[in-house]
């Protein structure tokens, strides 16, 4: 089998790269290792930005996500008890959409079905071979039977546990990381969300996060160490640790129910530099991880896809591979401002084990600056809502 690009990965960043790639006419063949229904049953990202919902109508797949997304134009920080809301459209003209990741992936995943194009689900021992010649190959065995995709260019669009990064020789890589010792314990509930936007609450006891997926489905997270382990957390014991971190009305007018999703995921900030090897290029969470909080993880597997895909067209139009040459510091700008903002909202958000008395003061003083200050407000509005693509 031969293609043009071959895509590691049926993700976000693997899809919506196939997709702005076959509007301009470039052929695709994704390779996933787990089955379509798995990929679909995964609960993860919920918030899209400006940029990544203007980029989803550029692609053709906007429609359900305007007829069912919900358009935030703020969201509200509560600090033991204290709320503040910023109002984004006010700040910036600008706003998020709460629409899950997993719509957006059945958005995508209907789109290339319809267009016919080919994707591998199920795609096991999937290798990457000669990305430094002219010639690239993926092997990969399906059903039993190995099979060979010859293709101009790959993709790694495989998330952080991926294949891609992984065969990259150690030398050509660099990587910078940091494990935070908490997770985020996650539940999704068919009841109506406390409050009409996200609240992120900085509790003593911990960091807590009032979300939603649609007007009558909630998702709630909060803070446990890492040590934690999901079956020791009862719905019950839950909802109870939820009302003590955010403020009395929160609490009151929580609705719970039994949870439908249960999960812990940890906090980790990674980045891996370059992002071109050859003909081989990362993007995603193959590239990049940074803790939920801020919300960019799936938003920036989006913007790495758009000037991935912009640089391809340009390859395959022009015959120039400037756009290629120029990728990873492209996107490596972008990233590493995403991992600021998502490092600094988990800094002042999170009860750190070694949080000192000194330590709490500069979390409160950080949020009464932004309370306060409306140029602050108005920069933590604009990373929020996303920086230029
Ligand atoms: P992925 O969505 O991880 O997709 C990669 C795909 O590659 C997967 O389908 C995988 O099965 C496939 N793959 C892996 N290895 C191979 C292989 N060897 N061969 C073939 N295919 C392979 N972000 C937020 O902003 N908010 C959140 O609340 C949030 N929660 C999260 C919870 C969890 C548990 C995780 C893991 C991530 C969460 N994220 C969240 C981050 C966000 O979901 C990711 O940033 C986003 O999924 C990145 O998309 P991607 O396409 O790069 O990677
Ligand atoms: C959600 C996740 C986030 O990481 C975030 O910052 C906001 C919302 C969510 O899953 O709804």
């Amino acid at each position: 089998m031969r293609t043009k690009v071959a895509i590691i990965g049926s993700g976000p960043a693997g899809l919506l790269l196939g997709r702005l790639l076959e509007c301009a006419g470039i052929e695709t063949v994704i390779l996933e290792r787990r089955s379509q229904e798995y990929v679909l049953g995964r609960i993860r990202a919920g918030v899209l930005e400006q940029g990544t919902v203007e980029l989803l109508d550029r692609a053709g797949v906007g429609e359900k996500l305007h007829a069912e997304g919900l358009v935030h134009e703020g969201v509200e920080f509560c600090f033991d008890g204290d709320r503040h809301r910023f109002n984004f459209q006010e700040l910036i003209g600008r706003t998020v959409t709460v629409y899950g990741q997993t719509e957006v992936t059945r958005d995508l995943m209907r789109a290339r079905d319809r267009s016919g194009l080919t994707t591998i689900y199920e795609a096991e021992n999937v290798s990457l071979h000669d990305f430094d010649g002219d010639a690239p190959k993926v092997r990969y065995v399906k059903d039993g039977v190995e099979h060979q995709l010859a293709c101009d260019f790959i993709a790694g669009c495989d998330g952080y546990h991926g294949v891609s990064r992984a065969s990259v020789p150690g030398d050509a890589l660099r990587t910078f990381e940091r494990v935070y010792p908490f997770g985020w314990l996650g539940i999704l509930v068919d009841k109506p969300p406390v409050a009409d936007e996200l609240i992120y609450a900085h509790h003593e006891r911990g960091f807590a996060l009032c979300s939603m997926r649609s007007p009558t489905r909630s998702r709630y997270y909060v803070q446990v160490p890492s040590s934690d382990r999901v079956e020791e957390w009862s719905d019950q014991r839950f909802w109870d640790e939820l009302r003590r971190r955010v403020d009395e009305e929160a609490a009151d007018d929580l609705m719970t129910g039994p949870s439908i999703e249960k999960s812990i995921a940890p906090l980790r900030s990674f980045v891996a530099e370059p992002l071109r090897f050859g003909r081989l290029f990362l993007a995603g969470d193959a590239a990049h991880i940074v803790p939920p909080t801020g919300a960019k993880g799936l938003n920036l597997a989006a913007s790495d896809v758009a000037a991935l895909a912009e640089a391809l067209i340009e390859f395959y139009a022009e015959r120039s591979s400037a756009g290629i040459d120029g990728y990873s510091a492209r996107v490596l700008s972008r990233i590493w401002k995403a991992e600021r903002f998502s490092w600094w909202m988990t800094s002042i958000l999170h009860t750190f084990p070694d949080t000192d008395p000194f330590g709490r003061r500069i979390q409160r003083a950080e949020f009464d600056y932004l309370r306060t200050s409306a140029a602050a407000a108005r920069s933590m509005a604009e990373n929020y809502t996303g920086l230029p693509f």
